[in-house]
């Protein structure tokens, strides 16, 4: 499946069950305009809807990235004086992102500043190449990164750093990135080692993967014990799937790869 937005690309990959969403405004270093955010929501829905027409859990993992060697310069400075950045309407692709069933891979190359750096830290992973250049800028606008890009980084990394790369608009580099907990990996071969990444989450039990990333989400709203009872629930009825059986056999008889089904 290929589709094609004004502004996104999105493919799937059946055999693999990987899909990817190309921001495709290279010209403006893939800025988010009203328009490219909007399909960021289609495309990922497109995405989506793989499950419902094959009746499984078809798309085990969504990589993002942005054509033409940026991941995205953050909001478009030139929309800004039509609508105020904070719209709330406009900013819905976070939390699509945030609420996904799949786990989200954002590739990061080149800039990947502001609203991009949002969009990044709404996904589940962060892979960045060697020479990408991260940062807020939104304060040499005169306002904050409006979708909680300070938040972000104070829970990824910690306040101190949130407050170093929002009050100076800085570039970081995506090793500082790293050091920072912002990104999780720097590849050596940024497209070779996400789709091995993604190729590896892809081939686990879904509704094993999906448990995980509630876990997570809610980790950081909860306190640690409020948040291990709220874990023993996701827990539970994951003993009663074929996957778990699938994969206890597997492990037991020792002599051939489990293979998942979402059921
Ligand atoms: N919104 C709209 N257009 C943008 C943009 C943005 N956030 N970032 C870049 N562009 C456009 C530029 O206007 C330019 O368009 P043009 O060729 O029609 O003039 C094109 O993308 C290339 O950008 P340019 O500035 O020429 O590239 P550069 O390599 O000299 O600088 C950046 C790259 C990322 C450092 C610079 O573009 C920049 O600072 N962008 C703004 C980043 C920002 O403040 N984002 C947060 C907004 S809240």
């Amino acid at each position: 499946m290929d589709e094609t937005f004004d502004t996104v690309e999105v493919t799937f990959n059946e055999e693999t069950g990987i899909g990817h969403l190309t921001l495709n405004r290279p010209d403006a270093l893939n800025a988010l305009s009203g328009q490219l955010q909007e399909d960021i929501v289609e495309g990922l829905r497109v995405l989506e809807a793989e499950n419902e027409k094959r009746g499984e859990i078809a798309l085990r993992a969504v990589v993002i990235e942005g054509a033409g060697g940026n991941f995205c310069a953050g909001a478009d400075i030139s929309e800004f004086s039509e609508s105020s950045p904070g719209d709330s309407s406009e900013r819905a692709h976070y939390n699509f992102i945030m609420d996904f069933p799949a786990p989200v891979i954002a590739k990061i190359t080149g800039y990947c500043l502001g609203g991009g750096l949002e969009t990044a830290m709404s996904c589940d992973f962060r892979f960045a190449a060697e020479d990408a250049k991260l940062g807020l800028p939104e304060v040499d606008l005169g306002i904050i990164p409006g979708a909680g890009g300070v938040q972000f980084i104070s829970e990824l990394a910690n306040p101190a750093a949130a407050k170093e790369i929002a009050m100076t608009g800085d570039h970081i580099s995506a090793a500082r990135a790293a050091e920072l907990g912002i990104v999780n990996r720097v590849p050596d071969d940024i497209d070779a080692e996400t789709q091995d990444f993604a190729e590896k989450i892809a081939s686990k039990p879904p509704l094993a993967i999906q448990a995980i990333k509630e876990s997570a989400s809610v980790a950081t709203q909860m306190g640690l014990r409020e948040g291990r009872q709220y874990d023993r629930r996701l827990f539970e009825p994951l003993l009663e799937t074929e996957d778990h059986k699938e994969g206890a056999k597997a492990f037991a008889e020792d002599d051939y790869e489990p293979e998942f089904t979402g059921r």
